[in-house]
């Protein structure tokens, strides 16, 4: 794609959601702003938390939803920061307005929304891209640095789990067919590292899921997501990974994510890591922290896009893959089988 704009600050940014839950919108305005981008406007259903944007930005435009942001705003990169279901509407309908798109994670939940998504920015000649600020996170720059370093050998498998005996709480992440299901939230940033790690087309995905545990406890009942859930990836390289998210967990295992080689093994928690390999008949760990996380490389890449051409480090057909997992697990789940993948 050819440069869109002479500099950074040409980049007029509106986000769309300026939630409570871990004000996002907050720091994606600001990580955009240090990466010379201009806030310009927000568009927010709620309007308490559309007076906290007025507030956090002075001068910012308040729009009510995207629809009048769209037709009286001159921002020219829309952000999705929205609950799941609505990612792939809002940004087919920002897409096909002409705006530039950065969607928050998962990009979407079906790999048929991603199709459509990727279509409509190929059509209106304009930027999409998703926030996997977790690319640069610490544990999986390390990871990266010890895998590629041969330190463990040949990769084999990369177990991700994270779980806990947990009601599930009343928020819209707790419903099914808002959030996608329970692999949709955190499930996409370990599988965006685990693809990062295994380098290999996906083959095949099996999923599993118990249901109904929680749902009479649970202000969502029978749209609760599930009580976990579960999927086996077979990459073309011989290579598998699991993932496993659960609610139903009095056994927490330890480490979210493990990566076996051949010669050892690399665990790590989110500010942890264990290199464990074998040295003759004796067993070697290296306890140590991850290096900090760099995740203002995300917006500075998306300005050097926008101004130089500089290629996109978070293409749509890259954020397509982890969806296309999530969205064979869930149907594999349902239907008892093994499916083969479409996009590998
Ligand atoms: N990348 C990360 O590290 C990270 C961290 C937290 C959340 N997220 C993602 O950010 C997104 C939002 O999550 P959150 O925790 O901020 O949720 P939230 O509930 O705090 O905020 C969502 C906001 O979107 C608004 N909204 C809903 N529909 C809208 C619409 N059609 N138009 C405009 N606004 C609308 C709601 O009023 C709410 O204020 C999710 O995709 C989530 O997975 C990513």
């Amino acid at each position: 794609m050819k440069p869109h704009f002479k500099s950074a600050k040409e980049i007029k940014v509106g986000v769309v959601g300026y939630g409570g839950a871990f004000n996002m919108g907050r720091m994606h305005l600001q990580d955009m702003q240090k990466a010379g981008m201009t806030p310009r406007a927000v568009a927010e259903p709620d309007k308490a938390r559309l007076a906290v944007a007025k507030q956090d930005f002075p001068g910012i435009q308040a729009y009510a939803s995207v629809e009048a942001m769209l037709a009286k705003s001159d921002v020219n990169l829309v952000v999705l920061i929205t609950p799941h279901n609505t990612h792939a509407p809002l940004a087919l309908q920002c897409l096909r307005a002409g705006r530039h798109v950065v969607c928050e994670k998962p990009f979407a939940i079906t790999s048929e929304q991603c199709d459509a998504m990727i279509a409509a920015a190929q059509k209106a000649g304009v930027m999409l891209s998703t926030y996997h600020n977790r690319h640069w996170d610490g544990s999986i720059l390390k990871a990266l640095e010890v895998v590629r370093a041969g330190t463990i050998g040949d990769l084999v498998r990369v177990e991700c789990h994270m779980g806990a005996w947990n009601k599930p709480g009343d928020w819209w992440r707790s419903s099914k067919s808002i959030s996608g299901g329970i692999l949709y939230d955190w499930g996409v940033h370990v599988l965006e590292y685990t693809l990062q790690l295994v380098n290999s087309e996906i083959a095949e995905v099996t999923g599993f899921a118990k249901r109904g545990f929680w749902a009479q406890q649970s202000k969502w009942g029978a749209d609760t997501v599930e009580d976990e859930g579960y999927a086996v990836v077979r990459f073309k390289s011989g290579a598998w990974a699991t993932l496993c998210i659960t609610n139903i967990d009095a056994n927490p295992k330890r480490g979210m994510v493990e990566v076996t080689g051949t010669k050892g093994t690399f665990l790590w928690e989110y500010d942890s890591h264990e290199i464990i390999v074998r040295d003759g008949d004796a067993t070697v760990v290296t306890k140590g922290k991850n290096p900090p996380a760099q995740w203002e490389r995300y917006y500075a890449n998306i300005a050097a896009h926008l101004t130089k051409g500089t290629p996109l480090a978070i293409t749509p057909e890259w954020a397509r893959r982890p969806i296309h997992i999530l969205d064979l697990a869930d149907r594999s789940a349902r239907e008892g089988r093994t499916l083969a993948a479409k996009y590998g």
